[in-house]
């Protein structure tokens, strides 16, 4: 079955204590230790030598999803897969997913080969579970944000969860959660961690697959009692993130926005946000 996946996994787990690799000292500014005790990961908390060794005898095969509908394919994903070949779990055996719809399909036939990673196309209605057998983690991501930096190993988890990079220093009272009773993401006021970004989010393909089941029952659902729903698919990812802890967060380094500037904390940028401005992504590609 499925659940086999992270039982197989954990057996192989034993020998890497976290204070071999995390140091939370080496960011005494930020928060690192969430009140449930999950890490938040932050550039200078990890030793990637350790980690790197440890992994690379474990043989991991990472899984990158990437969602990739409409007229996104031509202008966002050869850009996110080059970048993401560079810079995603270099070293390690990668498959990457790209969800597409049917008009986008054709427009994957001109990606030229990248060398170090698989690519698959799936279509949506395709069982998840098949996926599940072959992958320890998997990350689930949007197509329009480009790698910037290495985006390693000491990223993976149970359940991971993104930072996302307007809120990280504001008041749950602040966040744009759902706020309506009558909807299955609804977070009423007084409640809440964190704000997390629904442009990436991961852990074993067991826990990706549970996340994305229930959201989608909870879209379905506000969709039958007819509850507006902006920011719809973050709203929910929220809403499953505070009834289920995530195991890892990654700091807004991991997913940042260029628009707000670069402030001190932010030392490294592993993933940016593109662009909204087609004319420009275009212009960068053909470059
Ligand atoms: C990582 O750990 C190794 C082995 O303990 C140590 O030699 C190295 O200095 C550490 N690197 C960092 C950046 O702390
Ligand atoms: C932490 O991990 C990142 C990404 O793998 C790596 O670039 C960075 O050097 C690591 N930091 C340390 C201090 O090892
Ligand atoms: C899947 O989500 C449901 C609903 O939040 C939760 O009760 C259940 O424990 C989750 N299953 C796993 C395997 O995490």
């Amino acid at each position: 079955s499925s659940i086999s996946c992270w039982s197989h996994w954990k057996e192989n787990n034993g020998e890497l204590q976290l204070s071999d690799w995390f140091n939370p000292q080496k960011r005494p500014e930020v928060v690192t230790v969430t009140g449930w005790k999950a890490l938040v990961v932050w550039e200078g908390t990890n030793n990637s030598t350790i980690l790197e060794n440890y992994y690379a005898k474990q043989k991991i095969t990472m899984g990158l999803t990437v969602f990739a509908g409409g007229r996104y394919i031509e202008h966002y994903l050869e850009e996110f897969l080059v970048s993401a070949n560079r810079y995603f779990m270099v070293g390690h055996k990668v498959m990457v997913y790209i969800m597409v719809d049917a008009v986008s399909r054709m427009l994957l036939i001109e990606l030229g080969p990248l060398h170090s990673f698989k690519v698959f196309e799936i279509k949506p209605e395709k069982r998840w579970q098949d996926i599940c057998m072959m992958l320890d983690f998997l990350f689930c991501t949007d197509v329009d944000q480009v790698f910037q930096d290495s985006f390693g190993v000491e990223t993976v988890g149970h359940s991971v969860a993104q930072l996302q990079a307007w809120w990280y220093k504001a008041d749950p009272d602040e966040f744009t959660y759902k706020r309506r009773k009558g909807s299955a993401a609804c977070i009423p006021f007084g409640q809440g961690d964190f704000y997390y970004h629904a442009a990436i989010f991961g852990g074993t393909p067991i826990q990706v697959l549970n996340i994305t089941q229930e959201c989608f029952k909870g879209i379905l659902q506000d969709e039958k009692n007819d509850v507006e729903a902006k920011w719809h698919d973050e709203s929910h990812l929220n809403k499953y993130f505070l009834l289920n802890k995530p195991t890892k967060i990654l700091s807004p380094e991991y997913c940042w926005d260029y628009h707000i500037g670069l402030p001190s904390d932010i030392k490294t940028v592993k993933i940016s946000w593109q662009t909204k401005e087609y004319n420009l992504v275009r212009n960068n590609i053909s470059l």
